[in-house]
């Protein structure tokens, strides 16, 4: 018998046995698949959904495939909350204000933030996002000091300058591409307010070019061998970190810029040192390197987002620059522009809807997912421990379940309807204990965006309408470009 087999072995050539080996493996995962699925649903009251018909891919390829449609179509058939099997695990997708109330307010002893491993290694140990309980709570309120609106509010100078300059290159230019533009804007934007503002231009685009490498693989398969992607980010991650600590040492050099503590490397440092927190360093720099991927491809997507809604709708143009007529702040000649100060802003009603409605109508952040640690209950559904929930922002804005004619840009909602929503109807910073540190420092970008553009420019988008793909985050599914002119007001 054993002669029989010795034969078999050696007379078989190799791939028969890999092949074999490969169909084997996928066997056994089917069989375990389907045998811990019917066991939890005999188990538990799961919520209504599918699961797919193939272990770990589940319905991933149909959710790429369809995308938004995936969540819209599940989210009428199954209703507020729904379960799906989608990159690698099972999933309840959520939305409704109380839901999401539980969720976000929710025990962390249950649910515990979820980044996949290549983005916990790249962002670093430190960073918000990767920790928790006392020590994400002590490092935010920290983090959240150096943000204070009142230090923002005197950097206002920062926002108007960043998109009033940026916005004047494009009228010169009169032909850009609006998606890599507003990327240049926020990445420029990122570096001189949370680094520092006169760094040297060959600087800045080394910083720019590491930045994008960094950025490229915060969501793949954390091999670091040389070759990989991650090996790459890794690589640019490292870069990153030594201008941040030749800047910190320039810094402490230069007497003039250790007087400046608005500076937001600056206060951090001290802040730190004054805590005795060890590891300073460290701690820094996955600080910055966080605010690099939190910051960037929001606020960038949020700056495209103006340019592409505010250009297919004149008429909420037109009465946001009645608006700022309104105020003195238009120019007649397309020469002088007022200057806008900070009692000006909370004053300027429409633009704050404005700023909301772009916000609400194409959210940066699709949703936030959550790992959870222990079964819980949830609309008299069982989500079991080790599945993921994500809290759908973009179904909470965008699906039926809150705002009437949720697909319409409609600025005047806010008008209308300002107190008749709750504090989770409308989410796109998140909420609650891991509500966005950024929010702040976003608003004033794109509020000062939303307002140069309206006072400065008059711009076309080529194609003026395309299909927006919004995962991960929205973008236009072709190339576009966008014409500039400058808009003088009679
Ligand atoms: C329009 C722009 C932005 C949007 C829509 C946005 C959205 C969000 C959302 C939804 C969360 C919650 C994530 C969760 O619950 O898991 C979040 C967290 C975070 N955001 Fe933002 N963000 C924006 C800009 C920024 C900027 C400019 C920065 C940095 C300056 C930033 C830094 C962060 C950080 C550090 C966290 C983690 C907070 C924590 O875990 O406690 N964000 N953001």
């Amino acid at each position: 018998m054993t002669s029989f087999f010795q034969s078999l072995v050696e007379n078989t050539p190799s791939y028969i046995f890999y092949t074999a080996s490969v169909i084997l493996s996928l066997a056994l995962i089917s069989i375990s698949h389907c045998f811990y699925f019917r066991l939890i649903t005999k188990l538990y009251n799961l919520p209504p959904g599918t699961m797919g018909y193939f272990p770990l891919i589940g319905e991933t390829l149909t959710f790429l495939k369809l995308k938004e449609k995936f969540t819209f179509q599940r989210h009428s058939k199954y209703g507020r909350v729904y379960k799906t099997h989608i990159f690698g695990s099972p999933t309840v997708r959520v939305c409704g204000s109380d839901n999401i109330r539980t969720l976000m307010m929710g025990d962390t002893k249950i649910l515990q933030v979820f980044w996949p491993p290549s983005t916990q290694s790249l962002v670093g140990s430190h960073s918000l996002a990767v920790s928790s309980g006392e020590c994400h709570r002590q490092h935010k309120s920290l983090i959240l000091k150096t943000m204070t609106p009142s230090k923002l509010k005197s950097h206002l100078d920062h926002f108007q300058t960043t998109a009033s300059e940026k916005i004047e290159s494009w009228i010169n230019s009169g032909i850009i591409d609006p998606v890599q533009q507003c990327r240049d804007m926020t990445v420029r934007s990122v570096i001189k307010y949370f680094i520092r503002n006169d760094l040297s231009e060959s600087v800045i685009e080394k910083l720019i070019n590491e930045i994008t490498t960094f950025e490229k693989n915060l969501m793949s398969i954390p091999l670091n061998i040389p070759g990989t992607g991650f090996y790459k980010s890794m690589k640019a991650r490292a870069e990153i970190c030594s201008i941040i600590q030749s800047v910190l040492c320039q810094n402490n050099k230069d007497t003039k810029c250790q007087a400046q503590s608005k500076d937001f490397l600056n206060s951090l440092h001290s802040m730190l040192q004054e805590n005795r927190d060890g590891n300073v360093e460290k701690k820094i720099e996955d600080s910055i390197l966080e605010i690099i991927f939190a910051g960037n491809l929001t606020t960038t997507v949020a700056s495209f987002s103006t340019l592409y809604l505010l250009a297919n709708h004149p008429k909420v143009l037109q009465k946001l620059r009645e608006e700022l007529n309104e105020f003195g702040l238009m120019s007649p000649d397309g020469i002088h522009y007022p200057i806008v100060t900070q009692d000006h802003i909370p004053k300027l009603n429409y633009l704050q809807c404005v700023f909301k409605e772009i916000l609400r109508r194409l959210p940066p952040v699709g949703g936030v997912y959550r790992k959870v640690l222990k079964p819980f209950q949830l609309e008299g559904y069982t989500i079991p421990a080790n599945w993921r929930v994500v809290c759908s922002i973009r179904d909470q804005h965008i699906g039926d379940c809150t705002f009437d004619n949720p697909m319409t840009f409609n600025p005047d909602r806010w008008l209308e309807t300002a107190d008749d929503h709750s504090a989770f109807d409308f989410i796109p910073f998140g909420a609650a204990s891991r509500r966005c540190v950024g929010k702040d420092f976003a608003r004033l970008s794109i509020l000062y965006t939303i307002l140069e553009l309206a006072r400065r420019a008059q711009w076309k988008m080529q194609p003026s309408t395309v299909k927006i793909d919004f995962i991960p985050a929205p973008k236009p599914m072709e190339e576009m470009t966008a014409t500039f002119e400058r808009y003088k007001h009679e």
